[in-house]
């Protein structure tokens, strides 16, 4: 059965922790100047529908130093954005590349995708998930932390796609989450019944950013203002999500040795000040270097 990552859902505990082992293994290896090139003659097809920095060049660099192929399809450059289907697509892009990544907005879509592709199909960010996102920061507290054991991770603003790939790693791997969003911004209704349903009390969700901060070793946060959502009433949302801002005031609240990591873009002043951003606890630069690391661990897992 070809194997996809849509969700974090998609990988067991024990295969996260592997992963993350590659990834730093094949982050060394690089610094130390050795190649390995397992995906020589293999192809990955990037469906963007979404602008991306990261996610692009995270992925089309992998793919070269793994030996492969990337390439890039936009919607209005590929036959997407005249109605082709995505099942069509995905039948089509199967017969001729070895996995797909598909960067867009409703879950439905890639999932429309993943049901007709016969290759691998990776999620690059929908609205619901960013998978990659949190593999790449899970590398990044290893780093810091050498292991998740007693950490406490905390992520402060909006119940976005990024906070749910925190909530589905949390699942995954027991770890300690604790989420406030303002009310009517929580996470996605499917993950908050989840949590109920299957008693998670090491994953908790409120409404105080100061609480869920509390002796925290790892502070994420992310844009109040997701690709697609640029329409919305932007002043009162400012308004709603001002006292979740990541700033000096808030970090004391957190564990004295913690870290702040945030996905990027940052819309600096708003959701992170420049103070935080740039001062030391800030491992924001590595985390974004580790997606290259991390999508080769995963590209290796799934294209290998
Ligand atoms: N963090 C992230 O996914 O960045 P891009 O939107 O630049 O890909
Ligand atoms: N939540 C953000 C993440 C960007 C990488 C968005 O979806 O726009």
């Amino acid at each position: 059965m070809t194997r996809h990552l849509l969700t974090l859902f998609d990988l067991s505990g024990d295969e996260i922790n592997r992963l993350l082992a590659r990834a730093r293994w094949l982050k060394a290896e690089r610094l130390a100047g050795r190649r390995h090139l397992p995906l020589a003659g293999k192809a990955l097809a990037m469906i963007f529908e979404k602008p991306s920095t990261r996610t692009r060049v995270s992925f089309e660099v992998a793919m070269y130093q793994l030996g492969g192929h990337a390439l890039y399809l936009s919607a209005e450059g590929s036959q997407l954005g005249r109605g082709e289907t995505y099942a069509d697509t995905a039948r089509v892009l199967s017969r001729m590349v070895d996995g797909i990544m598909v960067r867009t907005f409703e879950q439905d879509r890639i999932a429309a995708l993943a049901a007709a592709a016969t290759v691998p199909v990776i999620n690059g960010l929908t609205d619901l998930s960013h998978p990659c996102q949190i593999l790449a920061d899970l590398v990044t507290v290893m780093e810091e932390r050498g292991t998740l054991e007693g950490c406490r991770i905390c992520y402060v603003g909006d119940g976005n796609n990024v906070c749910n790939s925190w909530i589905e790693a949390a699942v995954q791997l027991g770890f300690t989450l604790a989420v406030a969003t303002p009310p009517g911004f929580e996470p996605a209704a499917v993950l908050r019944e989840r949590i109920a349903r299957d008693g998670h009390r090491h994953i908790m969700l409120g409404d105080d950013p100061r609480v869920a901060v509390a002796g925290s070793h790892v502070v994420n946060t992310d844009t109040w203002v997701s690709m697609g959502q640029e329409g919305e009433d932007l002043e009162r949302k400012r308004a709603v999500f001002a006292p979740f801002q990541v700033n000096r005031r808030l970090m004391q609240h957190a564990a004295p040795d913690a870290i702040v990591l945030h996905c990027l873009p940052a819309h600096r002043g708003e959701e992170i000040t420049d103070e935080v951003m740039d001062g030391p606890q800030s491992r924001v630069f590595d985390q974004a270097e580790n997606r290259l690391h991390a999508q080769k661990a995963l590209l290796e897992m799934l294209l290998g």
